[in-house]
């Protein structure tokens, strides 16, 4: 099956590298010469394990190939996915959907013989409609079908997830079109993954549906543990007792500093506004990205109660910039809420992160970066931790404590044990496990 992948961002270019690893041809298409270069290069513009190799492997296979020229990459596809960003529109919240729309009439001009258009990107119901519309009326000879395909993978896991689907969603309302996309997921037909097949608006739907759920789900544990922490219970041991049930399932309730990333702050923002567009506001969407906005600030009022009621002329050493681990995605990460209201307290920073600090420097003023946990903590009078990455989890507490001014650490993670720590002589403070153990 011949592909052509429009738009080389986080989706498009692991979706394109995993469909060209499942046998197809594929090409990945960038208004970016830039990217595209680096691309040919080996160059991937983004961090995500396992893609450089996946990229390369395919490549030599003549698989998978990358070019700016869209309209010669259409011709003779059977399929053409729409990949492209759909950011937050300034001011109102909407999903701007300029690409997308750009992207479908670009595409009408290169088609020929019967082709499925399919839309990957996160777009608002009706979209597709739209996409439709544009291309009959740019191309009204066009043989083609629009589907929506969306896409359901995690940053830093992103192939596994492509590669090993909870489901596919396939909102199609062609028959030749679902014949086409039946193909080009065999691979995962054969590997027992349940395909939904549904129209193409609820198609549209369960994408913000999926996303909306998982932000609520996080923001109702992050609110137990504000509770554990007033009435003296263990945030974990909740998430623990209720996740057992299989009605609620374990995962996603993981207490923290509040969701970020480029999905879930601005897909619930969307599904807000398209609910109120159709008189049918979802108000507890609209409550829990509230909830999670105030919370990612809110966090920085743990490290003043550590260090006694304020932060004025310390110095902090933060480990962790990006959203999550795994990734060097900065977007609405909890640690510039956090790092920007530290700094409003009068604090300086000291911060470390594996893989952000690049993109960090863009959006964050007046940090001083270090290349190791260890020399980030010398004489910083706390430790917070934002981001669970693997290297922070064994850290060498004994050397730690020695290099800071005063042995505290805030783990907005969790990933340290409250009793190790007060082994160690810690003052620490997690979150949602108990009254506070941080001496005032
Ligand atoms: C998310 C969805 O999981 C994915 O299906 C969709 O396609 C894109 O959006 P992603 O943004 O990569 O993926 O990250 P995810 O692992 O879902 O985490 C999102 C945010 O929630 C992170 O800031 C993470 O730290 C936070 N989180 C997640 C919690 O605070 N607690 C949890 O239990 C889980």
């Amino acid at each position: 099956m011949q592909i052509t992948m429009v738009g080389s961002g986080y989706v498009g270019l692991v979706s394109g590298a995993c469909l060209a690893d499942f046998g197809h041809t594929v090409s990945c298409i960038d208004t970016d010469a830039q990217k595209i270069e680096a691309l040919k290069a080996g160059k991937m513009p983004i961090y995500e394990p396992g893609l450089q190799d996946l990229v390369a492997n395919n490549v030599r296979q003549h698989r998978l190939s990358f070019s700016t020229d869209l309209v010669a990459a259409v011709r003779g596809a059977q399929a053409v996915f729409i990949a492209v960003g759909t950011p937050s529109r300034r001011g109102d919240g909407h999903a701007d959907l300029t690409f997308v729309y750009q992207a479908a009439r670009a595409i009408a001009a290169g088609l020929d013989g019967f082709t499925v258009v399919v839309t990957k990107s996160t777009v608002p119901v009706g979209t597709g409609d739209e996409v439709e519309r544009i291309i009959r009326e740019t191309n009204p000879n066009a043989d083609f079908a629009v589907v929506s395909n969306p896409e359901f993978l995690r940053e830093g896991a992103a192939i596994d997830d492509f590669k090993r689907p909870d489901r596919i969603v396939l909102g199609v309302d062609d028959k030749r079109a679902e014949a086409v996309m039946t193909e080009i997921y065999r691979p995962l037909y054969l590997n027992q993954a349940p395909f939904v097949f549904t129209s193409r608006r609820t198609s549209e739907l369960t994408k913000y549906a999926a996303n909306a759920f998982l932000a609520t789900k996080i923001t109702f544990i992050n609110e137990i543990a504000d509770l554990c922490e007033q009435v003296g219970a263990n945030v974990q041991d909740v998430a623990r007792g209720i996740g057992l049930d299989k009605r609620i399932g374990s995962k996603f309730l993981h207490a923290g500093p509040g969701y970020g990333g480029s999905c879930f702050p601005k897909d619930t923002q969307a599904l807000i506004k398209t609910a109120q567009d159709f008189g049918a506001p979802i108000r507890i969407v609209e409550t829990v990205s509230a909830v999670n906005d105030q919370r990612k600030r809110a966090m920085a009022r743990k490290v003043f109660a550590a260090l006694g009621g304020s932060v004025r002329g310390k110095t902090i050493a933060v480990l962790g910039l990006t959203f999550k681990p795994n990734t060097d995605d900065m977007r609405d990460s909890p640690a510039i809420s956090i790092i920007t209201a530290l700094q409003d307290g009068g604090a300086r920073i000291n911060a470390f992160d594996p893989e952000g600090m690049d993109q960090a420097r863009q959006v964050l003023d007046d940090l001083t970066y270090f290349y190791d946990p260890y020399s980030c903590c010398e004489k910083a009078d706390a430790l917070v931790i934002v981001t669970e990455w693997d290297a922070f989890r064994a850290l060498d507490l004994n050397r730690i404590k020695s290099l800071l001014t005063a042995p505290i650490l805030v783990d907005l993670r969790n990933i340290y044990e409250p009793d190790d720590l007060a082994r160690h002589d810690f003052l620490y403070a997690g979150v949602g496990r108990g009254s506070s153990p941080v001496k005032k």
